[in-house]
């Protein structure tokens, strides 16, 4: 039986993935990201491992799925008090904007991803073409990760802010739960013209445990397309 057909956009991911994998060193502790092209990223760490291209190299997973695909493909882990200080962690994103500052957390793994993008000295961005985005907000809403006390007050204080706000629900029926068992209330903003604005008033806010904006975290951008893979490096300042 001939393997299932790997459609356009996850050839693409997987483009992205193995790119970013090329910078691996042996020996480094790598953070590993969540969503499904940073799948792509565990599963090409495993081959490399397994035909002995690549060694000692230790996953810091950003999500207890990520935790669990990267175990039953045999990527040794760590946890970050383990490697608190991290060389590279390669991860997904939702939406890049120009300056690759990023809009995450579709998968509901915002907070654990920022802890570990901050603790990393490179941070690789890996997507396909079409993440890309003139302004963040445009495709997605922002995931606004909070405390389930209080967090009507939150989705107010969100609307007060310009948002349409909805609170996450779990496939299997109630609010959806994060690896911490927060909420996440997803705030359609439209196209967000100052993300950092927006980010410094999230973060004033008791409740509110972290956002979806990343800004000032991507060290690169690897982002593949029908022309092939392109390796943008953000510019200093
Ligand atoms: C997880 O919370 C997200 O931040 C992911 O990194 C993002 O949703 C990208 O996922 P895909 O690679 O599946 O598009």
């Amino acid at each position: 039986m001939s393997p299932p057909e790997e459609s356009e956009v996850a050839r693409f991911k997987r483009w992205a993935a193995e790119r970013a994998v090329e910078l691996v060193q042996p020996g480094m502790g790598v953070g590993l990201g969540s969503g499904s092209t940073a799948a792509f990223v565990v599963y090409r760490l495993a081959a490399l491992l397994r035909e002995g291209k690549l060694t000692g190299v230790v996953g810091v997973p950003t999500s207890l799925e990520t935790e669990s695909l990267a175990r039953s493909v045999g990527v040794p882990l760590a946890t970050l008090e383990e490697h608190p200080a991290l060389e590279l962690t390669i991860d997904g994103a939702d939406e890049v904007d120009p300056e690759l500052c990023l809009l995450k957390g579709g998968g509901g793994a915002l907070l654990r991803e920022k802890i570990v993008a901050q603790a990393s000295r490179r941070v690789i961005i890996v997507v396909d073409e079409s993440k890309l985005s003139p302004r963040l907000g445009t495709q997605r809403p922002v995931a606004v990760e909070v405390l389930p006390f209080g967090w009507r007050s939150q989705a107010l204080f969100l609307e007060g802010l310009g948002a349409r706000v909805t609170r996450r629900e779990a496939r299997e029926g109630g609010p959806y739960r994060t690896d911490q068992s927060n909420f996440i209330l997803d705030c359609d903003f439209g196209p967000i013209s100052r993300p950092a604005e927006l980010a410094a008033k999230l973060e004033a806010r008791a409740g509110i445990v972290e956002h979806g904006l990343f800004i000032g975290l991507t060290s690169e951008l690897i982002v593949a397309g029908p022309k092939g893979v392109e390796h943008r490096v953000r510019r200093a300042g």
